[in-house]
């Protein structure tokens, strides 16, 4: 049976299979979700091939809160000689290649797990002899094309893997569906890295020259020590940074930063608006989620970007009211918003979020 396998951060199995199977029903797509806990990733069983592919082909990874990477598994390969994993490789993509349209890039993965990252010497070596192998059999493009149909190998041991494709725009472009950034040097926290994320992944190139424009104005609630309030500053915008803590030294030396001990929940705006509203505060879903409504329906910010701690229990759950609270306000003003919910690489129990006001 074909399935759709999505990888997610190890232990977010279920939240990830629950989102799959609600997102699987709203496509018509039938089947149910396979995986073991701390896995790493899960597989959407399909009846039959045609859903599968349908999925593959209708959901993409941006319009998932939990998945990491997508693909349509076409092949599941078990017991491979460890002298020769290439030829049933090359066999099954060779089956099921798609010569209506050309193979341009080519992933060999692994889970994000202890486990996982034991295969990555493996994946790494595999995948030079596979590329080599493809494009001698005219399976895959010497220069890589994003705009092609991905081939996926994903190693599960070190004698078992699944084989299968991905549509454009329908998946992550990177290794494991990991964004990999190295800490900026002068960042107060790593907590940094969640809005850098956030920024480079969840916006597009326009909204980003949008809402972080220099010499715009910006609030962070929950500022302290200063980690997002650094990505701010660094991209020449002023920020008002609301924290009982204490804030990062240099970052007060820039002159782009005012700091006030004070409630992120009663805070006001110094000039009455901004451009940004950013929010890293450790509280209740469903509270952040009120309050971040709050400043955009009264256009005291344009757009927001914010995390949601998740609970231990029932995250997607709670984590889906708070997004269809939001929501529901938002649908009610005249406005339309581009919003999208990530559990990014640099997140850890919680999500992040970007409403961004369009034009
Ligand atoms: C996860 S830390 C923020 C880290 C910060 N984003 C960074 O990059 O350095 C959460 C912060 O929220 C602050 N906080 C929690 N509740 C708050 C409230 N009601 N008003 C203002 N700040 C609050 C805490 O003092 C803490 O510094």
């Amino acid at each position: 049976m074909s399935s759709l396998l999505a990888y997610c951060r190890s232990g977010y199995e279920t939240d990830l299979a629950k989102e799959l199977t609600e997102k699987a029903i709203a496509l018509n797509c039938m089947g149910y979700p396979r995986f073991l806990p701390g896995q790493g990733y899960v597989k959407y069983i399909c009846y039959n091939a045609a859903d599968a592919d349908t999925l593959g082909k209708k959901l993409a990874v941006s319009d998932t809160i939990f998945a990491r990477q997508m693909f349509v598994v076409t092949d599941h390969l078990e017991q491979l000689d460890k002298a020769d994993r290439l030829g049933p490789v090359l066999a099954a993509i060779k089956a099921n290649d798609n010569p209506a349209m050309k193979n341009g890039i080519l992933y060999v993965d692994h889970a994000d797990t202890d486990d996982g990252k034991a295969l990555a010497k493996l994946c790494r070596k595999f995948a030079v002899v596979l590329r080599q192998s493809l494009r001698k059999n005219h399976c895959l493009t010497y220069k890589e094309q994003p705009h092609g149909r991905a081939i996926h190998v994903f190693f599960t041991d070190f004698d078992t893997c699944q084989v299968g494709y991905s549509y454009p725009g329908c998946r992550s472009n990177h290794a494991n569906g990991i964004y990999r950034l190295k800490f900026p040097t002068g960042a107060p926290s790593r907590s940094t890295l969640k809005l850098e994320e956030a920024i480079l992944t969840m916006l597009t190139e326009q909204e980003r020259d949008e809402v972080l424009r220099a010499g715009s104005r910006a609030v962070d609630l929950g500022a302290c020590p200063g980690g997002w309030t650094y990505q701010l500053v660094r991209r020449g915008m002023y920020v008002e940074a609301i924290d009982n803590g204490e804030i990062d030294a240099s970052l007060m030396a820039s002159g782009q930063v005012e700091h006030f001990a004070a409630d992120g929940f009663t805070y006001q705006p110094q000039m009455g608006r901004v451009e940004l509203l950013v929010c890293d505060m450790i509280e209740q879903p469903n509270r952040v989620a009120k309050l971040m409504g709050d400043w955009l329906v009264h256009r005291l910010a344009e757009h927001a970007i914010f995390n949601l701690k998740l609970p231990m229990k029932k995250r997607f759950e709670t984590v889906s009211e708070a997004i269809a609270l939001l929501q529901e306000r938002l649908d009610k003003l005249d406005h339309e918003f581009v919003t999208c919910f990530k559990h990014l690489y640099h997140n850890r129990d919680e999500i992040t979020v970007t409403v961004v006001r369009k034009v």
